[in-house]
């Protein structure tokens, strides 16, 4: 029956009848809130790119912890920047790493608290990349930086040096498996609580599994980042946790933003080795994604509003180009009525807050 029997706009007419008839809602239960521990005391220090999100010292992790806690947040996701890096990630897998120390800390002193960790090595290697890189040509043309360049000819010189480096740099695949089991074992003996692999190798989730199980974490859940984007919107990321590619990009690991059939592929392949929970990543470009994984799978399904989303956000608002409140929770809105379950979101805190 239409116009004039049917009227869309009578449930319309007040908060109280739009608030009855509202299909979809935000929790703070919704949220898992990402830090980014260093090394050090009571440090501190605003990421320039990303407003409102520190680098922090494990004791400051701890007060993060607790406070978004206390605002009814369940869960942190911790990235470290370690002391030194190398060509092996040892500070990845260090029984003593940043990670690991920021985990038995937040476990010990914030009661319920679930703690994710982030596996991966771009933040451990000297060189940024996601895995082990192995040479495949000659070094002549190893760092853009050392190519003399004028500025108007800097995106070709860079297309020139990512498609060089990606002919003479592999990130070998195999090899770093075995690293990222041993990570998520250190991690899962440190107490973490859900394991979530970022790296975008194939088979790491069928790796960890098995180091997991091997070393008596058999009850450790896997989030496995199934379908993760080669994304420009990771760029603040990079600042945060200085774990920017020295050469080449991460294309060869990391998907084709074209592609959404490939990612379902992922995600069955995650879930074939052992995955308990999947990941869409980044969000907002790919509610697509999120809301075809969704009707697929039948499993958790989280999706990352990534530092770039979360910067641009914060960027406008300070122009007061935008109303920033608002337009942090008609995305994080949009996220979860794609299908996401979970939100990995910077803006974690001030949601919570919001939704009080
Ligand atoms: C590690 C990792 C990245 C992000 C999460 N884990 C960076 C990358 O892949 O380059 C991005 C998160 C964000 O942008 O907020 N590989």
């Amino acid at each position: 029956m239409a116009f004039p029997t049917t009227r869309m706009r009578r449930l319309r007419r007040t908060e109280a009848l739009r608030n009855l008839v509202r299909e979809t809602r935000l929790t703070p239960n919704d949220f898992i809130y990402p830090l980014f521990v260093v090394p050090g005391e009571g440090v501190r220090k605003e990421v320039g790119s990303m407003p409102g999100v520190f680098n922090i010292s494990v004791d400051q992790a701890v007060k993060e912890a607790a406070e978004a806690k206390s605002l009814g947040v369940p869960a942190v996701i911790l990235f470290g920047l370690p002391e030194k890096k190398d060509e092996v990630a040892t500070g990845a897998w260090a029984e003593d790493g940043i990670v690991q120390r920021a985990t038995r800390a937040i476990k010990r002193e914030v009661k319920h608290m679930i703690v994710v960790g982030d596996v991966c090595l771009c933040e451990y290697m000297s060189h940024g990349h996601c895995g082990i890189v192995q040479k495949s040509g000659s070094p002549a043309t190893r760092s853009v930086g050392a190519m003399a360049v004028k500025e108007a000819e800097l995106p070709a010189a860079m297309d020139k040096m990512a498609a060089s480096a990606a002919a003479e740099y592999e990130i070998v695949n195999d090899a770093t498996l075995e690293i990222l089991a041993k990570t998520a074992v250190s991690q899962a003996r440190a107490g973490m609580d859900i394991i979530a692999p970022s790296d975008m190798m194939d088979g790491r989730v069928a790796a960890i599994r098995k180091g997991l199980d091997a070393n008596g974490f058999e009850n450790t859940p896997i989030l496995s980042y199934a379908a993760k984007f080669a994304s420009a919107f990771y760029g603040p990321f990079r600042e945060a946790a200085d774990s920017a590619p020295a050469f080449g990009d991460r294309r060869s690991y990391q998907m084709d933003g074209a592609n959404l059939r490939e990612a379902m592929r992922e995600i069955e392949l995650d879930l074939e080795e052992g995955a308990d929970m999947i990941m869409v990543k980044p969000a907002l470009a790919y509610l697509d994604v999120i809301a075809e994984a969704r009707r697929r799978f039948d499993v958790p399904l989280a999706a990352y509003q990534v530092s770039g989303e979360y910067a641009m956000i914060q960027a406008a608002a300070r122009n007061n180009w935008i109303d920033g409140k608002r337009i942090m929770m008609e995305t994080l809105l949009a996220i979860k009525r794609a299908g996401a379950n979970l939100i990995l979101t910077y803006f974690a805190k001030d949601a919570a807050r919001v939704l009080g």
